[in-house]
């Protein structure tokens, strides 16, 4: 049968409490329960199983294990009346066992294609472990490093972040939605969650209609256009509309405008959370505005289980808008083929290559760390005839691996930083490990002991950082620096006089000082995953030479918050050289960042040449083609991610000083040049007015080819009017 066909014949059976709960996600106790996870949270698996039975659950989240999900997926079919398949879904964001780098600094290899990779290979372990849906690519653009879910995102850029989560959506779904290894992807949060205000979680945003459609929804759309076929509804409102109520963006934009056939579940009870915001007076209304906004789904409240079919017998809610709303849910269940094979991805026993993944892990790793300093070329280091001092409480650390949200990893397989070193030096015992201090506190001792080993080392590598609990959903920070007992150690590490090398874990921008931001040698190594020590070992002893760049700026101070290289000119610009009062800046730093977006160094050097174009003219749809050499000036291979950055000068509406649009990534051979040219069409010109319909306005263009968001001179060229061009 047709699946529209059997959609309807279901859809006429369903009873009003059956379509409710069809619309009704919740967090899989069951399977939960089984594993011994969270026992107080998951006390009532039975009467979570027996709500399937009844019909109203409509999918399980944040379960894992095929057996037991295979189970309930009996259950299910067979045991409830009309036999409708759950699917069950879970926050898979960056690998599952197999624990890739946070989505943060995979961005910072500036390799969509790499992305793809681990998405495909988490999607393989996902399905391999009774999971069909993942709650990811999270494609919020976040601005400001005060918030803790900088760590999810893809950095501070919108076409970084937009290839980033396509190539993300491509991996997890693969070619094929009713394949076993196929994870449906959930683009979230919809829609502007990186803008909170102050950088403090869940709080309100303000922003135009412009700003929304310039920076935070192009990732979504083109999400879309990838075949995503679920988005994530977010907690925060959007100008005053809280997004789970938003009909905005929930009916005219995603569906009006972009077509989306797909379903919106919404964030975790974040349609309860309407009461909070002053927009619903109570649960009733909550679930009525809601869902005449456009939510399909509502996770975990239970408040379209209680209201939705007196919402509509009561007729302040159409039938015709549940229906509808069922439909979407069933369309995406067939997209799947559940209604064909609903055990699909619940097969006990089905493995994957674990060493393949690993040996991905460690490649998507290496690639993501970022050379910040390498001063006197003290990296790489050598792997044998110096001793090493490995101090820090990441030295020899497993549970801060991962990162956040890396939900079922297997420790067992978390390769440590002291691990990844032995295990690449020609003397193991060349290598002496010293904690030094805690995260945050000190250990009785650990200082005169650390001092000790630097004293006797030829070298200091300092393992220091945030601890992975500190990024993430809830952990925003008013001061974004490295905790003040491990940069207690970092200076004293630096009294000693020895070299040093900073490995500087982090989940977000960080404001550096003292010694760590004048260490000899500079890693920022975010949150690697399994692979860390190996990747790191790659990069400390030559064996790679790192590639990454910055996907978001480094601040001098967290004062300067929210501060993102892309952000609209004023009318009183900081001019280049001696700062000058009355103009941009603060009291006590410029406002410029220590560390640019896109900024990052590797064992060899490059030199770049004149930005060229292939006219001075551009006329309407017509396209110019901007190129500029690119020279390896230094000894070695390396890697060059070279960027195009675009300025419009004159605009009806004040627009970025730069904005990347294009990015590619080079191998050059030593004393080779290559030339990087890139496409600039009309439809790379545009913006979005402040009227809200995007558009592109004729007039003079800056065009760089850089190695980073303020280096370079550009090339100028005129985007002729439309009927001027016409003569051409
Ligand atoms: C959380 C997060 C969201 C996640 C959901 C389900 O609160 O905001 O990203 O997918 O709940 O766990």
């Amino acid at each position: 049968m047709e699946s529209e066909e059997r959609i309807a014949v279901l859809l006429a059976k369903m009873t009003p409490a059956e379509k409710a709960g069809q619309l009704s996600t919740f967090s899989d106790k069951i399977r939960l329960a089984a594993l011994g996870i969270n026992p107080d949270a998951n006390k009532s698996p039975d009467e979570l199983l027996q709500a399937v039975r009844d019909g109203k659950v409509g999918s399980l989240f944040n379960g894992i294990g095929a057996a037991k999900g295979r189970e309930i997926q009996r259950v299910a079919v067979e045991e409830s009346r009309l036999g409708i398949p759950l699917l069950f879904a879970a926050d898979v964001i960056h690998g599952l066992r197999t624990v890739f780098p946070l989505p943060l600094g995979e961005a910072a290899s500036f390799e969509p294609e790499l992305a793809e990779q681990t998405a495909r290979a988490t999607a393989v372990e996902a399905t391999a472990m009774g999971i069909q849906w993942t709650f990811a690519p999270m494609v919020d653009v976040a601005r400001d490093q005060r918030w803790g879910r900088v760590a999810e995102a893809s950095g501070e850029d919108v076409h970084l972040g937009l290839k980033m989560a396509v190539a993300r959506v491509r991996g997890f779904q693969g070619p094929d939605l009713r394949a076993e290894d196929s994870l449906l992807a959930c683009p979230k949060h919809f829609a502007a969650y990186g803008g909170v205000a102050a950088g403090m979680e869940y709080n309100y945003v303000d922003i135009s209609e412009a700003t929304l459609r310039d920076v935070h929804l192009p990732a979504f759309e083109e999400s879309f256009k990838a075949g995503a076929l679920t988005t994530m509804s977010a907690f925060n409102d959007v100008a005053g509309v809280p997004a789970t109520g938003n009909k905005f963006l929930m009916t005219d934009v995603l569906r009006g405008e972009w077509r989306f056939k797909g379903l919106v579940v919404s964030d975790f009870t974040a349609d309860l959370e309407l009461i909070e915001h002053g927009f619903a007076k109570d649960g009733r209304d909550a679930a009525k505005k809601s869902l005449l906004a456009g939510l399909d789904i509502s996770m975990e409240s239970g408040l379209f289980n209680e209201h939705l079919p007196e919402l509509v017998a009561s007729g302040e809610v159409p039938g015709e808008l549940v229906d509808e709303a069922v439909r979407r849910v069933l369309r995406v269940k067939a997209a799947l083929g559940l209604f064909e094979n609903p055990y699909r991805s619940l097969a006990p026993g089905r493995s994957f290559d674990v060493a393949a993944h690993e040996a991905l892990a460690r490649e998507s790793a290496k690639r993501s760390i970022v050379m910040l300093r390498n001063e006197k070329g003290i990296l790489p280091l050598r792997r044998s005839g110096q001793k090493i001092a490995l101090i820090g409480p990441f030295a020899s650390d497993v549970r801060n691996l991962p990162g956040t949200w890396a939900l079922f990893g297997d420790q067992s397989r978390m390769v440590s930083i002291e691990a990844g070193m032995r295990a690449a030096l020609e003397s193991p015992e060349s290598l002496t490990v010293v904690r030094g201090c805690r995260t945050e506190d000190a250990i009785e001792g650990g200082l005169q002991e650390a001092l000790a080993a630097a004293e006797a080392a030829d070298v200091v590598v300092l393992a220091i950082g945030e601890a992975q609990s500190y990024s993430g959903e809830s952990q925003s920070r008013t001061q974004i620096v490295v905790p003040a007992v491990q940069q207690a150690l970092a200076e004293a590490v630096k009294a000693t006089g020895k070299p040093t090398v900073v490995v500087l874990k982090t989940g977000r921008a960080l404001a550096l000082s003292g010694a760590v931001k004048e260490a000899d040698g500079l890693l920022v190594a975010w949150f690697l995953g399994s692979q860390t020590g190996q990747a790191l070992a790659d990069v400390l002893f030559g064996g790679y030479s790192p590639s990454a760049r910055l996907p978001l700026s480094f601040p001098q101070d967290s004062g300067q918050q929210p501060f993102f290289y892309n952000h609209p000119r004023t009318g009183r610009p900081q001019p280049k050289g001696q700062p000058r009062d009355f103009k941009a800046r603060y009291r006590e730093v410029g406002n410029e960042a220590l560390y640019p977006f896109g900024f990052g160094l590797g064992y060899t050097r490059f030199e770049y040449g004149p930005v060229l174009l292939s006219s001075s003219r551009l006329a309407w749809g017509q396209t110019l083609r901007v190129s500029a050499a690119v020279r390896n000036v230094g000894k070695r291979t390396g890697e060059e991610v070279v960027q195009l950055y675009l300025h419009d000068c004159v605009a009806s509406r004040v627009r970025p000083v730069r904005e990347l649009k294009g990015f590619r990534k080079v191998w050059i051979e030593p004393g080779e040049t290559c030339t990087v040219a890139f496409s600039l069409g009309i439809e790379d010109l545009g913006f979005h007015a402040v009227s809200g319909q995007r558009v592109v306005e004729p007039g003079e263009f800056h065009v760089w080819i850089a190695p980073c968001a303020t280096a370079g001179e550009p090339a100028v060229f005129e985007l002729l009017p439309a009927a001027a061009s016409s003569k051409l």
